[in-house]
């Protein structure tokens, strides 16, 4: 008889999972995990500031040794890329992210990427990554909206979930994702929607899924192009054309609406309720658009689509609409489609309808 013997069904098969491992027949996923600071790398003076501590304070390893966790899940590689709370971050921020992570995702070893930053702009960098990644690998981007001092913390259990989002085959091709209080968002709908809440993110026609007890679920895919079958690679990009948001509200002067036209190359207008634009201001955004400023009709509402030469007339004035996109995506969006040059609006009206 074989010195191999096995005693009980349950340790042959410990000593074939462990016997497999080392044969390399099965092996834990490889998950990078990108640290950039946020609340998730916050600390507070006491467990009871769960509103009030320091960001971005804990480098990555230290927030992942506090996790074990997640090791259990995938192999990490764990770098600190930024340290630094996410209302900071510019254009060279995220291309430099995006760089990162696309470089990342290159090496055939690793399974995916997780990126930790601040939930204040998560739906910006998600969905420029989402626009130009070149890679079916899953790339999770989550926060946390308590510190990991605080009571009842969301950091390590939304961290876990992304490990565990990034690293299950599942999450391959669905382009950018979000991950936070058990849900899973896609990068281009999602966003945040509270400024204390754990219940701070929200996607208008609801998440991709949820993780329950470390696995996803999905219940429906992403309808618009992006990683793959999206026109951009962030590896080709160097700088970012200027796009400027400017809000509506009754007294907003035109004197600031001509002085931000000046400089920018677009402007995406959050207008009231379906885009609308008063008629002195529309004046100045008319003048902008035939010197060549692309400027986009959006809403300042929070959800909906805008509606072309519906009450303002667009082909007349020479502007664009975004379709459901908030102000926030459309300038992500409107930068890179300006990349191609300032010519062809409708090819630039086209973006809005494909993204
Ligand atoms: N300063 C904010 C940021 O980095 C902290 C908010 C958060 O991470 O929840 O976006």
């Amino acid at each position: 008889m074989s010195r191999f013997f096995c005693f009980s069904a349950r340790s042959c098969n410990t000593a074939a999972r462990a016997a497999s491992y080392i044969a390399g027949m099965k092996k834990k996923p490889i998950i990078v995990v990108l640290g950039t600071g946020g609340t998730i790398a916050g600390h507070g003076a006491s467990a009871a500031h769960v509103a009030a501590y320091t960001c971005s304070v804990l480098a990555i390893d230290e927030i992942m040794a506090a996790m074990p966790h997640a090791a259990s899940r995938a192999d990490l590689r764990m770098e600190q890329l930024l340290q630094i709370g996410s209302e900071n971050f510019r254009n060279e921020h995220l291309l430099m992210i995006g760089k990162r992570v696309s470089a990342a995702l290159e090496d055939v070893e690793v399974d995916g990427v997780v990126l930790t930053q601040g939930t204040d702009t998560i739906e910006e960098t998600a969905y420029f990554l989402h626009l130009t990644i070149k890679s079916e690998k899953p790339v999770v981007v989550v926060g946390s909206m308590r510190p990991p001092s605080a009571m009842s913390s969301d950091a390590a259990l939304n961290l876990y979930a992304a490990v565990c989002a990034a690293a299950h085959p599942s999450s391959r091709g669905k382009g950018v994702l979000v991950v936070a209080n058990d849900e899973i968002h896609t990068a281009r709908d999602v966003s945040k929607a509270s400024s204390f809440k754990l219940e701070a993110f929200h996607s208008p026609y609801g998440p991709l899924g949820y993780i329950v007890e470390g696995l996803p679920r999905y219940y429906r895919t992403v309808a618009r192009d992006h990683t793959l079958s999206a026109e951009w690679s962030v590896d080709q990009i160097e700088s970012l054309p200027r796009v400027d948001i400017i809000h509506a509200y009754g007294e907003l002067d035109e004197s600031v609406v001509e002085a931000i036209a000046s400089q920018a190359r677009g402007i995406v207008y959050a207008g009231t309720g379906n885009g609308s634009i008063a008629r002195r201001i529309a004046a100045v955004l008319a003048q902008a658009a035939q010197r060549g400023v692309q400027v986009a009709r959006a809403s300042r509402t929070g959800s909906g689509v805008v509606i072309r030469n519906g009450a303002q007339p667009d082909d007349e004035r020479g502007w664009l609409v975004v379709d459901d996109q908030s102000p926030y995506k459309a300038r992500v969006l409107l930068m890179l489609a300006l990349l191609g040059g300032i010519g062809d609006r409708a090819a630039l009206q086209a973006c809005f309808y494909r993204y």
